[in-house]
């Protein structure tokens, strides 16, 4: 069995990815610092799987903490997805956001090379393409930031890159759209601390009556219906999406970022007319101005994924929101 560690692995993406590791049949090893996940996540896990969970408490800033594990565990890969990742929030604390996203990747860069562990995915957003990309946007296209959180993935992008250089780090960056839903256990999904700013969990509240309508920013985009038009992408299809990036990267060197999307723009209009659709529920919404910073419409070209990683996202829409659907009602409140 192949170990992998997985940085924020009781985060989302990261406990969705954790179980298509475990069902591919890898050893996967989750570090996390709970500072915006809950332990409870575990023993979904583990309730799961039918296994114990292989979990070390720490921050991936602390080198020794981090040596420690990379070390005892001879791991060779690493999937790293823990970071703080609020765009609101980066704005109001910009340096807890690099200090933590930027320093521990050099922290996870400098164990991994202290102990040959030379494979990294490392989790990337679609947010490096900042406001002024044509779409379907490629992997090649301009890269810019409109907040510290963006400027962070940016930032992280090139270091890989540049340490990818001169040493033998083998890597890949995969550029997520917006990942919705959950999975199909409905024992762990989508969990929002704090003030939910994301479209989906915001149609989900809408849709169980914890808030009175939807607020939608912006109807007059150069869009179909005027709505904003995001690649929404199932949990599941993200998952699957970094397994195949392990094959690929423990057979060759890849060095590259690639989107993980579906390669279709929906707007929130359709999101919310597909839930409704889902739940049977009336879901009221209203029209506010644009957020700022938004773009109106970015989705994915999907080329180089199907290309280098021969994956492609399998799930559409109603099956996003019929996973979201099913999470909510299990857990109106949170988690
Ligand atoms: P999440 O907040 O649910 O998970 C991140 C996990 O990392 C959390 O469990 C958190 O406690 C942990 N963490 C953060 N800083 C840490 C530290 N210093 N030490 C140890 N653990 C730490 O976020 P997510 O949605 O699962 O996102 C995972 C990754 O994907 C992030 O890097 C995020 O920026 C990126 N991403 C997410 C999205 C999205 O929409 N969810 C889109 C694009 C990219
Ligand atoms: C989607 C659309 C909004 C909420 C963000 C981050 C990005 C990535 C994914 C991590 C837009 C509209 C939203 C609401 C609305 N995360 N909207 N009412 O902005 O595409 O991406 O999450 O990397 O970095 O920026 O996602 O879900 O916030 O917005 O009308 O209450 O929904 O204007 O058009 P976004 P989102």
């Amino acid at each position: 069995m192949s170990k992998v560690l997985i940085t924020g692995g009781a985060g989302y993406v990261g406990s969705h990815t954790y179980l298509s590791l475990i069902d591919a049949g890898y050893e996967p090893i989750i570090v996390d610092n709970f500072s915006n996940s809950k332990e409870k996540v575990l023993q979904s896990l583990s309730k799961i799987t039918k296994e114990k969970v292989n979990f070390k408490e720490g921050d991936i800033c602390d080198y020794h903490f981090l040596n420690s594990v990379i070390k005892k565990n001879s791991i060779s890969s690493v999937m790293h997805f823990a970071a703080l990742k609020s765009v609101e929030d980066s704005i109001n604390n910009p340096l807890l956001y690099y200090k933590n996203n930027v320093e521990g990747l050099i922290n996870l860069l400098k164990t991994m090379n202290d102990n040959g562990c030379n494979k990294l995915i490392f989790s990337s957003s679609a947010c490096v393409y900042g406001i002024s990309s044509d779409v379907p946007v490629k992997e090649n296209s301009n890269k810019d930031f409109v907040n510290p959180y963006g400027h962070t993935k940016i930032i992280c992008e090139d270091i890989i890159k540049n340490i990818s250089l001169n040493s033998e780090l083998n890597f890949i960056n995969l550029r997520y759209f917006n990942p919705i839903g959950c999975h199909e256990s409905e024992e762990i999904g989508e969990d929002p601390k704090g003030k939910i700013s994301n479209l989906m969990p915001c149609v989900a509240d809408t849709a169980i009556g914890n808030q009175p309508f939807v607020k939608i920013f912006g109807n007059n985009y150069d869009t179909r219906d005027g709505t904003g038009v995001r690649d929404f992408i199932h949990i599941m299809d993200i998952a699957e999406g970094h397994l195949a990036a392990l094959d690929i990267i423990k057979k060759e060197k890849v060095n590259c970022a690639i989107n993980l999307g579906t390669g279709k723009g929906i707007s929130v209009l359709e999101v919310i007319n597909a839930y409704q659709k889902v739940s049977e529920k009336k879901i009221r919404y209203e029209f506010f101005p644009e957020r700022k910073g938004d773009i109106g419409e970015i989705y994915a070209d999907v080329t180089l994924a199907k290309k280098k990683l021969k994956w492609q996202a399998r799930r559409d829409i109603i099956d996003m929101c019929q996973s979201s659907w099913a999470w909510k009602k299990r857990n109106p409140y949170g988690y």
